[in-house]
């Protein structure tokens, strides 16, 4: 599977997001990832619909906006009209039946879509939901905050579900997200995953095109072991 690299938005100079949008496209990163946060589901706020909006405006970098809400089920036709390429909601935020009908919807609209999985929770809780997804999310640290150390414990889940994949949905992604660095992309790509999603190790580089194709390369290189 091809090796993907999506900037986490949260870990950029919101004072200067237009060069910071320029930056992850010169980078070789191949979408933007943006974390939306409401301080009920999270911890923590982060920003919301207008500022996809705006930034949709003024890149092609496709926009993989990861649900960190209650109810983001709400926002499905919001997030169309703000640009989303892909929307990812957590697997504890709805019902399995409402997840697989917001899932369906997200489809129907032309949109990617995928479930995240919490530290805590087992690979075999986003199972019902494979046929309606493209990507699953493994959270590599408790959602809410850029800059956290990487749960090297969450490899055995990413081989779980990878091997699910394979024998049931090969074409269905894997994306790791928290603490994803030269460090510790090796041992995401070895327990089967091809998304990354990097904040810290990707804007706070000083050269980010440097950080993204090294990060690139030793993914690939763990791929081909
Ligand atoms: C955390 C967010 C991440 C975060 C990753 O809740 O989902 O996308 O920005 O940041 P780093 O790569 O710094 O761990
Ligand atoms: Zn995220």
């Amino acid at each position: 599977m091809e090796m993907k690299i999506a900037p986490s938005l949260l870990a950029a100079d919101f004072l200067h997001l237009e060069d910071e949008l320029r930056r992850a496209e010169a980078s070789g990163a191949v979408m933007l990832h943006c974390d939306v946060m409401d301080g009920v589901y999270v911890p923590n706020i982060s920003f919301g619909f207008d500022i996809i909006k705006q930034i949709h405006a003024v890149t092609d970098l496709p926009l993989d906006v990861h649900m960190m809400t209650v109810r983001a089920c709400d926002y499905i036709d919001t997030l169309k009209k703000a640009g989303a390429s892909s929307i990812t909601l957590h697997s504890d935020t709805l019902e399995p039946n409402e997840m697989i009908e917001t899932l369906k919807y997200i489809k129907s609209l032309g949109m990617n879509a995928a479930v995240s999985l919490k530290p805590k929770y087992p690979a075999s809780d986003v199972f019902p939901f494979v046929p309606y997804i493209d990507m699953v999310l493994v959270m590599t640290v408790e959602p809410g905050f850029g800059g956290q150390k990487f749960m090297a414990d969450m490899m055995p889940k990413v081989r779980e579900i990878r091997d699910y994949l394979d024998a049931n949905k090969p074409e269905c992604e894997i994306q790791v997200d928290g603490g994803v660095a030269p460090a510790t992309i090796a041992e995401c790509t070895r327990a089967g995953a091809n998304v990354f999603v990097v904040g810290t190790a990707a804007f706070k580089a000083d050269d980010m095109t440097e950080a993204v194709t090294k990060l690139i390369q030793t993914a690939e290189e763990a791929a081909a072991e």
